[in-house]
């Protein structure tokens, strides 16, 4: 069953600024790689081992969610082991949906296999309205009959037909919907203008490991050639190329030198890119990133868009290093609405920022001053952690269960580099 979960509602996140950070970080599992790895398990009645999954608030939603539905979820040392061979209720409750939006990732699976499914509609989130009518639309494309009732989406289809598909705009979560379904379907199923993300090539990795036929998978075309039935598999989760982000940011920001362990650089060229602007001195090899900070870092402009480009689940944390750098930074906005609300707390620490509609212009300041600040989503936390270690004097930092659903142990790998930083209870 579901682990015991590492956050707690009161908990906060006390830092004392002005640490150079030094050593060496591992990185771990991708968040947004294992959720939807974890729902692929939902197409096979065998047991799909999955490596590398992190301990985080997020997953321990998606394994309730699958033992609610009856599947098997065992935590084994670093991964889980997930057995669906007896799920009985394909559903998913608002009470879980409305936690976590990416429980939406049931629905194409458990169409795909059981030729039903029951799920909650996320319903508002922080970050803006975030619909998910293109992955209802795709799902209708190959053939599901859905309507939606008193909040629910309910869906239905004998067997899914394969089906050229093509999105009106670029969605992570629908690609992988609709991958995940069309693996099962009757025949060929063309997904176009498909998210890039190296998420959905990890995702697309494991389902052809399970015996699905996915190519183009990392390109804006991918086609799926439609199976009987997939089989267990095993895979290993790719790391996660925000947290390393994360990491890069506080480092360029407090200064020091830290190797990031078991990093994916070739999924972080944006973000490397802007780094490197800042001023700090980047070396990567196959697996792993040093970054070195010497200097006060230089302001940035950036525009986040999808894959390849700079990916918005980093704008927070570039908020925060140009709060602090020489010069004016201005941040565009362009996949969610909404997503500034960071920008308020980072001026409680004394940031000079301006926002106009989806721009925010961030002018560099020498010095932060340590106050309390309140997280209000993942990513809006982990930039108060940035301003927070370069802050003169105490930040306080309430609501860090925004932190707990997408970083594993972040005080304790912060702390191991030199950073003091403790949770409150
Ligand atoms: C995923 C990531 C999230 C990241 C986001 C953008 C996961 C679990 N989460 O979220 O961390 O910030 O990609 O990189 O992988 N949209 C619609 N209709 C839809 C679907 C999306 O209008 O049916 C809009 C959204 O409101 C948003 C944009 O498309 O404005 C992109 O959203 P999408 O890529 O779907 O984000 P998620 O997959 O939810």
């Amino acid at each position: 069953m579901a682990e015991r979960l590492t956050g707690r509602a009161m908990d906060k996140l006390v830092l004392q600024g002005g640490q150079r950070l030094n050593g060496e970080i591992a990185v771990s599992g991708a968040k947004n790689a294992a959720l939807p790895i974890i729902c692929a398990s939902l197409l096979t009645a065998d047991t799909l081992a999955v490596d590398n999954v992190p301990r985080l608030q997020d997953v321990a939603t998606m394994q309730r969610l699958l033992a609610q539905m009856g599947a098997g979820v065992e935590r084994v040392d670093g991964g889980l082991v997930l057995d669906a061979g007896r799920v009985d209720r394909p559903e998913a409750p608002y009470d879980l949906v409305k936690t976590m939006r990416a429980s939406v990732l049931v629905l194409g699976p458990l169409l795909a296999r059981f030729g039903n499914a029951r799920v909650s509609l996320p319903g508002g989130c922080a970050i803006g309205a975030r619909p998910v009518d293109q992955h209802i639309k795709g799902l209708q494309a190959l053939g599901a009959e859905i309507r939606i009732d008193h909040g629910y989406i309910v869906a239905k289809a004998r067997r899914l037909k394969g089906a050229r598909i093509v999105t009106d705009l670029v969605t992570v979560t629908g690609t992988e919907n609709l991958m995940m379904a069309a693996a099962l379907a009757d025949g060929e199923t063309v997904i176009e203008n498909a998210a890039r993300e190296p998420e959905v090539v990890d995702l697309a990795n494991c389902l052809n490991a399970m015996g699905a036929r996915i190519a183009g998978a990392g390109s804006d075309r991918i086609v799926v050639r439609g199976v009987e039935r997939l089989h267990g598999a095993r895979h290993r989760v790719m790391a996660d190329r925000i947290e390393t982000g994360t990491f890069l940011t506080a480092v360029a920001a407090a200064g020091g030198d830290v190797v990031l362990a078991g990093a994916r650089p070739d999924t972080l060229d944006a973000v490397i890119d802007k780094i490197t602007e800042a001023g700090a001195r980047i070396e990567v090899g196959p697996d792993r990133i040093r970054i070195v900070a010497r200097r006060r870092p230089r302001a940035v402009n950036l525009r986040t868009a999808p894959y390849p480009a700079f990916p918005t689940d980093m704008q927070a944390q570039f908020m925060a290093l140009n709060a602090v750098a020489d010069g004016t930074g201005v941040v565009t906005e362009t996949i969610f609405e909404n997503r500034f609300m960071h920008a308020q707390e980072l001026m409680r620490l004394g940031a000079q920022i301006e926002i106009e509609g989806n721009t925010a212009v961030v002018k560099g300041v020498r010095s932060l001053t340590g106050a309390n600040v309140m997280a209000t989503d993942l990513r809006a936390s982990a930039s108060l952690v940035v301003a927070g270690l370069v802050a003169d004097g105490e930040t306080v930092i309430d609501r860090i269960y925004h932190l707990d659903r997408g970083y594993e142990s972040l005080e304790t790998k912060l702390s191991a580099v030199g950073a003091r930083v403790t949770r409150r209870r």
